[in-house]
């Protein structure tokens, strides 16, 4: 008798539980350590959706991933948008010889080399009270900029690999991201350390919740035996 309270408690604990289950059923949820999504031909549909771990509106991020292209044409890489729209709220892409961030409709761009045949650890980080932006690839700061101080990023976000109105066509991994601005220093030991920026509380590559749309395959590489 005693004991009846918390075991209804716990019962009624369970349904928000297995509601929860039944609407994320297509997301898997694994580590991807050593994989990478491998986006192989351009499409208008195929793209990689993850689910970032978002409570509350973000002020601050940090964005970090692993690209690897012998194309650039225009290549989205990470855009974070309103479930069920196209609109996005945050985005990181390439053009050509630039990269490009956009934040609700604004955005400051990056010049780059276009060609590069090694993994690019891009990280982003942007801080809403001053709006100041951080962007480093492979180690290196690019000069600071500034987008839209004091705009909110709102938490009904989903993250969309590869795709914008059409496909990337390249790999993509270690994905990760923060709901704090790292401090560059931070990022850029990410590169001269050569290990990669585990684990985002927002998006963890280590525990990642993420949907496969079209012609994208998962490659994990096979143990040397
Ligand atoms: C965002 O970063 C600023 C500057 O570091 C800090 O003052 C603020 O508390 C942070 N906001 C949140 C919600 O973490
Ligand atoms: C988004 O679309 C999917 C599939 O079309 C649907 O299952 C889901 O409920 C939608 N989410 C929202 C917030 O409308």
């Amino acid at each position: 008798m005693r004991y009846s309270g918390p075991i209804k408690s716990e019962s009624r604990m369970k349904i928000p539980v297995l509601l929860l289950v039944v609407i994320s059923g297509c997301f898997a949820n694994e580590n991807l350590h050593g994989a990478s999504f491998v986006f192989y031909k351009i499409s208008r549909t195929a793209k990689v959706v993850l689910k970032p771990t978002i409570t509350e509106p973000l002020s601050n991020i940090t964005v970090c991933l692993q690209s690897y292209t012998d194309s650039i044409q225009r290549d989205s890489l990470f855009k974070l948008e309103i479930e069920n729209s196209s609109m996005a709220l945050f985005h990181l892409f390439q053009l050509s010889d630039n990269y490009f961030v956009s934040l609700d409709q604004q955005y400051v761009s990056y010049k780059s080399s276009k060609e590069s045949m090694e993994w690019r650890l891009i990280c982003v980080s942007w801080e809403s009270s001053t709006g100041i932006i951080h962007f480093v690839v492979n180690g290196k700061l690019f000069p600071r900029k500034v987008l839209k101080p004091g705009f909110i990023i709102d938490p009904e976000v989903t993250a969309v690999l590869g795709h914008d109105l059409t496909s990337y066509v390249g790999e993509i991994r270690n994905v990760n991201m923060w709901d704090q601005a790292l401090h560059h220093s931070e990022m850029q030991l990410m590169y001269s350390k050569n290990r990669y920026n585990c684990c985002g509380n927002v998006i963890n590559w280590e525990s990642a919740d993420y949907e496969i749309d079209g012609d994208v395959l998962l490659y994990k590489p096979s143990k040397k035996s």
